[in-house]
């Protein structure tokens, strides 16, 4: 049976056109790039679950670990009855340490583009922690400029997990920074989880895992665009090309073509020689001191830093 266009609501349809647009946009400019945000649909956010559960990926269990070492002293930083803001929850999981050593919080304020992800985990949030205000707001956090009425009087704490702020260029990440500290007012707070640098070897690692789990993720842009923009990429012509910059202290990650081709995506023809890249993300790693310089021109400085036994990541406390 085909699936009928109507079987779309409104908001996916407009998805498909904004990814349309993105894509042809992003192919016809050079250097060639293609937004990371359009990594994530279902298959690629399942995708990334896993890389989550890599042996090579240590930044999901080694924040989990130390959230769970700090979490009490957080909540004593926030102080009682305020409200947590979380930008990009998606399912919530790390948010849950915080929400156990917070028991008197006002309310719980999910920030997520994903509508649909929204609302299944405020549901799952309002069950498991009964009593607790659960305020979602969908949207783009870099452009959100006021919170539900319900929070206002209680002091804001910012949640930004994931070294997501490494996924934005150090002058995105300032500007948010600066957008955060204006959304939680002067007297807020902002915790930030951010991957520090190391040896470059574990991280390129942690981006090229042995079983190839977090190729399929990359390659899975091609496999949407197949589907979504009826492209014809053959996804054994392209690779995941991931490698630490070093001067740039960043992590890039392209799809790279394996040969001379042609390729239709939404009825264009695109020529790839072998060899081209095609830029998805950059994960930007940080010292103490690239986090305090962030901090200071975000508007914020440093209350406290926790980091793990092997200094892998960091979870800051700004105020
Ligand atoms: N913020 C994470 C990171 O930079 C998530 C991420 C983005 C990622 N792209 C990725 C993880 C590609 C693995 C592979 O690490």
């Amino acid at each position: 049976m085909n699936v009928p266009l109507l079987a779309l609501d409104d908001g996916a349809l407009a998805d498909r056109d904004d990814f349309r647009r993105d894509v042809l946009a992003g192919l016809g400019a050079l250097p060639r790039a293609v937004p990371a945000k359009y990594l994530y649909d279902a298959r690629g956010s399942a995708l990334f679950d896993a890389i989550c559960e890599l042996p090579e990926y240590y930044p999901t269990r080694t924040e989990t670990a130390i959230l769970r070492d700090c979490a009490d002293e957080i909540a004593k930083l926030a102080g009682p009855g305020c409200a947590l803001v979380e930008y990009g929850s998606g399912s919530s999981v790390k948010t849950r340490i915080l929400l156990d050593a917070m028991p008197d919080l006002h309310a719980y304020v999910p920030i997520d583009i994903s509508r649909q992800h929204l609302d299944a985990t405020a549901a799952r949030l309002r069950n498991d922690y009964v009593g607790l205000r659960v305020d979602p707001v969908s949207g783009d956090y870099m452009a959100l400029d006021a919170l539900p009425a319900g929070i206002n009087g209680a002091r804001r704490i910012g949640f930004f997990p994931g070294s997501t702020i490494g996924n934005l260029t150090p002058d995105e990440a300032i500007l948010f920074l600066r957008r955060a500290r204006r959304l939680l007012r002067s007297n807020g707070a902002l915790v930030l989880g951010v991957d520090l640098r190391k040896a470059p070897q574990r991280l390129h690692d942690a981006y090229n895992d042995a079983a190839g789990v977090t190729a399929q993720f990359t390659l899975n842009l091609l496999r949407r665009m197949n589907r979504e923009l009826d492209a014809n990429f053959d996804l054994s012509a392209f690779a995941h090309d991931a490698f630490y910059n070093e001067a740039e202290g960043r992590i890039e990650i392209y799809l790279r073509s394996l040969r001379d081709q042609t390729v239709t995506i939404a009825g264009r023809r695109f020529v790839f020689a072998a060899g081209e890249r095609v830029h998805t993300e950059y994960s930007y790693k940080y010292d103490n001191a690239g986090i305090a310089e962030l901090a200071r021109k975000g508007g914020f400085s440093i209350a406290h830093t926790w980091t793990d036994p092997d200094r892998l990541f960091a979870v800051v406390f700004l105020k």
